[in-house]
């Protein structure tokens, strides 16, 4: 009985213990839902499928002159560059929200954007 009952909390203990690929939800999974829901606005919105550059909005200034906003391609971002930009404050983007994600939930979420096709 003891023996079952140590067999259950392993089998429940290996379930959440990592996020890797033979758990039940995938690293890449786990990633893709961060993209769409990271506590905040989704990153799709504004990245779309983080391969292209991506014309947000269209302006003219006070000049007459039409002026883009652009969304740069996320998937080639090195993880440098991209840890950098998620733990960024606010005062460094007009645009971009600030997010409060783990390292682990970057880690995930970096892996599932290099994927991005
Ligand atoms: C409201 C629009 C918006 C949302 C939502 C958004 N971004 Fe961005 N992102 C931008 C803009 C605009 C830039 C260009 C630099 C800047 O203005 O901050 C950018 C830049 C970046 C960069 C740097 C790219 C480079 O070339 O260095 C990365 C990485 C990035 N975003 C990842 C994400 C991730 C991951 C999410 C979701 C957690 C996200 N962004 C959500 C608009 C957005």
């Amino acid at each position: 009985m003891k023996f079952i009952a140590f067999i259950a909390l392993f089998t429940v203990s290996c379930l959440f213990a990592t996020n890797d690929d033979n758990s039940f939800i995938t690293k890449y999974e786990y990633g893709a839902m961060l993209y769409k829901n990271p506590r905040g606005i989704g990153c799709n919105k504004c990245h779309g499928n983080g391969k292209n550059e991506i014309i947000l909005a269209k302006y003219r200034n006070k000049k007459g002159e039409l002026k883009y906003i652009k969304v740069p391609p996320i998937s080639k971002v090195s993880f440098e560059d991209f840890k950098a930009k998620l733990k960024s404050d606010k005062t460094e983007s007009l645009i971009m929200p600030t997010y409060f994600l783990t390292d682990n939930e970057l880690d995930s979420l970096y892996f599932y954007i290099q994927k991005l096709k």
